[in-house]
Parts: C-alpha cells; sequence; structure tokens
C-alpha cells in the first residue's frame, strides 16, 4: 500500500505534515498522526471539515451539496473528511493553527440549570458543568465554538454553539430551534426538566471571533445562527472592543423572533454594534427582506469588514456570494452551516 504526504498550510501560515495511506480519508490520517482537524460528521454531511486543495490529485468521496457547494467544489473546496489523496497533497485551512487539537476533545458532563420557550420555536437551555478533575470547574471555550450534547439514556447527540462566553463558574448557554419532528427538539420538549443529565464533548469548531485589528466586522444570523455571533459580540464587549460591528439578525415572522433582551443588553455595552432585524414576512415592525440584503446594505457602508455568517446553507451560500460579488475577500469571511448532525 502506497503512502502519499499531506502538507497542510493554516491560515495563520503554519504548516503541518503527515502521511495518508491510499483510501484514507485525511481526517483519519491525521488523527493517526494525533493531529486532530475540526470535523463533526465526519460522512461529508456537515461541512466542519471544510479545507481547500491547492495542489496535488485527490478525489472525493459522497458529499452532500449543502456541506459543499458546486461553487466552493470548483474554488478547490474540499471536505477532508472525504477526501483520498492520490498523490501528494497541499491544503489550505479556514482555520488557524491555534484550532488544531493535539489530544482528544474533553467530556463532560453536566446537569440542566435553565429550559425556558423564549420565543417562536426556540428555547434557552443552560447547562451547568460538573466539576472536572482535571479541567476544573469552569467552562473555557472561544466565542463562536460548539460542543456536543448528548441524553444519556439515548445517547442521541447533536451539536449546539455555545450563546454566553468562557467562565469559571462552567455555564452553557444554548439557544435551540424546536423541530417538530426532531429527536433532540423532541427530548428538550417533553422529556428534560431541571436536573435532567447531559454529556458534554467539546469545546469543538473553528468558527471564531478573529483578530483584525481595527476592521469593522458584520455578523450575518438566521434564526438561532444567532448564538454563536451573541457569544462573540458579548466577548467584544467584554474587551471593550470599538471596531463598528452590525447584527443582522432575520427570522421569518415577527412571532419567530426571540434573543432581543439579549441584543438590548449588547446594544448598551457594545456602542460601536449596530442591529438590523429583518422579517421574510414583514408586519411593518422590522426591515422587510432577509439577512443577505441586510448584509448588502451593510456592505455600501463597510466594504472592508470581515463577514461572519450562521444560520441554514442556503443563506450562508448566498451570503457568501454577495460578499464576495462587492469585492470581500475570501480570507475575511466565515461562516457555520447549522445542518442537521
Ligand atoms: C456546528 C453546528 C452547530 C449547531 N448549533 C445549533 C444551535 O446553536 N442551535 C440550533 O437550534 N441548532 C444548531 N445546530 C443544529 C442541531 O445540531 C440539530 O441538527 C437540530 O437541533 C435538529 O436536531 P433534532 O434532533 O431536533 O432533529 P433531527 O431528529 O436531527 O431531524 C429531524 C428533522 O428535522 C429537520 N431538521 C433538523 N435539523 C434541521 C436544520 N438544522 N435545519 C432544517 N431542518 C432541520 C429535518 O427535516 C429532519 O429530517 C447546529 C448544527 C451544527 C452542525
Ligand atoms: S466532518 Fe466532514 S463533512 Fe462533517
Amino acid at each position: 500500500m502506497s503512502e502519499h504526504q499531506i502538507r497542510l498550510t493554516t491560515r495563520d501560515g503554519q504548516s503541518l505534515n503527515f502521511a495518508c495511506a491510499d483510501g484514507e480519508d485525511l481526517i483519519s490520517a491525521a488523527a493517526r498522526a494525533d493531529i486532530h482537524l475540526p470535523a463533526l460528521c465526519k460522512g461529508g454531511g456537515c461541512g466542519a471539515c471544510h479545507a481547500t486543495c491547492t495542489g496535488g490529485d485527490f478525489h472525493l468521496g459522497e458529499t452532500s451539496r449543502d456541506a459543499l457547494s458546486d461553487d466552493a467544489r470548483q474554488h478547490g473546496g474540499v471536505l477532508l473528511c472525504r477526501t483520498y489523496a492520490d498523490s501528494d497533497l497541499e491544503i489550505t485551512t479556514p482555520y488557524d493553527h491555534g484550532h488544531i487539537s493535539f489530544r482528544p476533545i474533553p467530556q463532560r458532563t453536566g446537569t440542566v440549570a435553565g429550559l425556558e420557550h423564549i420565543g417562536g420555536q426556540t428555547v434557552r437551555l443552560v447547562v451547568q458543568l460538573d466539576d472536572d478533575p482535571e479541567l476544573g470547574t469552569g467552562a473555557e471555550f472561544d466565542p463562536g465554538q460548539f460542543v456536543e450534547l448528548t441524553v444519556p439514556e439515548s445517547g442521541l447527540t447533536r451539536a449546539y454553539s455555545l450563546a454566553n462566553t468562557a467562565n469559571w463558574s462552567g455555564t452553557l448557554v444554548f439557544l435551540i430551534r424546536l423541530h417538530p419532528t426532531g429527536q433532540f427538539s423532541r427530548w428538550l420538549k417533553d422529556t428534560a426538566n431541571v436536573g435532567s443529565r447531559l454529556q458534554v464533548r467539546g469545546p469543538q469548531g473553528a468558527f471564531v471571533l478573529q483578530d483584525n485589528g481595527t476592521r469593522p466586522r458584520a455578523f450575518v444570523a438566521g434564526g438561532t445562527g444567532i448564538a454563536p455571533m451573541l457569544a462573540m459580540l458579548t466577548r467584544m464587549a467584554e474587551f471593550g472592543e470599538g471596531n463598528r460591528c452590525r447584527l443582522v439578525f432575520g427570522v421569518t415572522r415577527a412571532s419567530d423572533l426571540f434573543a432581543l433582551d439579549m441584543i438590548d443588553t449588547l446594544r448598551a455595552d457594545l456602542p460601536a454594534l449596530s442591529v438590523d432585524i429583518r422579517l421574510w414576512e414583514s408586519d411593518g415592525s422590522q426591515s422587510a427582506g432577509t439577512p443577505v440584503d441586510g448584509l448588502q446594505h451593510w456592505l455600501t457602508e463597510a466594504l472592508n469588514s470581515d463577514i461572519y455568517l450562521c444560520g441554514p446553507p442556503a443563506m450562508i451560500e448566498a451570503g457568501e456570494r454577495a460578499a464576495r460579488d462587492a469585492g470581500v475577500p475570501a480570507t475575511r469571511i466565515f461562516s457555520e452551516r447549522f445542518l442537521p448532525t
């Protein structure tokens, strides 16, 4: 069996090398070398392992079009969990070296400390982590990251973004949309209570706030895609960052709105923040249109922004296209797709 050499260059210009056997996907090959790259479903369905191949020959296994669009594929985009090397390869990642882990992802346990409906089909779930003999009491993560939550009785596991920031008390806050036929949704609706136990695997993911000097930032969210944006904006407020920033938050109709109190708190704490709420089916109470309409409007004022997009895949693709068409370089566009996990 032949082996190929893979050279991975991270967004901040650092290099890593590992070997990949014929027929082995790149995520597994890297893990064999104790290099744990961001990944989630490992089946071509979630997009968490997205990267770009800049040199060499490879073939791709089956991938979902939501996770890897035709457009991304044409620009060298790959999903590393479905990429098989046919020669030595050069890969560039959309994340920095600091978001590669060289040890297994932490596993912890916790208890539901709060569960409330906050508007539309959305619940706010608060989980209190147990003390961990190695990791201590606190919750350490970068704003924008997610964890996997597992219901111990059934093994049901789903990924959810953290809506708060790292803290010493070990508190995790999530904003979760209840899907009518969803299994985790049903557990939250029918079974979960304050005191229910959960397993927590993370933090994971490389969709995080990037240091960008004083450049403006646009945060564009569809539905509960606002969760990681709230974490990033809270971090900006905690650090007193003065970058101009816009939050564009879109839902279908006014009755779907939620988290407006959290947005108001951020407005007060972060004077450089402006907010644009968009309703697809407008009743006149907010601006009409999609979050991408809001992004296009902002780009006429602040073209040199970093763009953060989170929510359904169709919104993200449209947002990426709008930003690219306006001339924003691909290196300043960051996204997280909320695909079924
Ligand atoms: C990195 C990451 C972070 C995420 N963070 C969040 C978050 O912060 N908040 C949040 O609400 N969700 C988030 N999700 C989505 C979440 O992981 C689940 O997919 C979602 O909660 C549905 O789980 P379920 O078990 O209720 O539905 P499932 O039983 O998995 O699905 C049942 C049916 O519901 C519908 N459905 C499920 N998920 C979606 C979806 N995302 N969009 C449209 N239809 C869907 C489909 O018709 C599906 O067939 C995230 C996903 C990823 C990959
Ligand atoms: S981990 Fe590769 S697409 Fe999900």
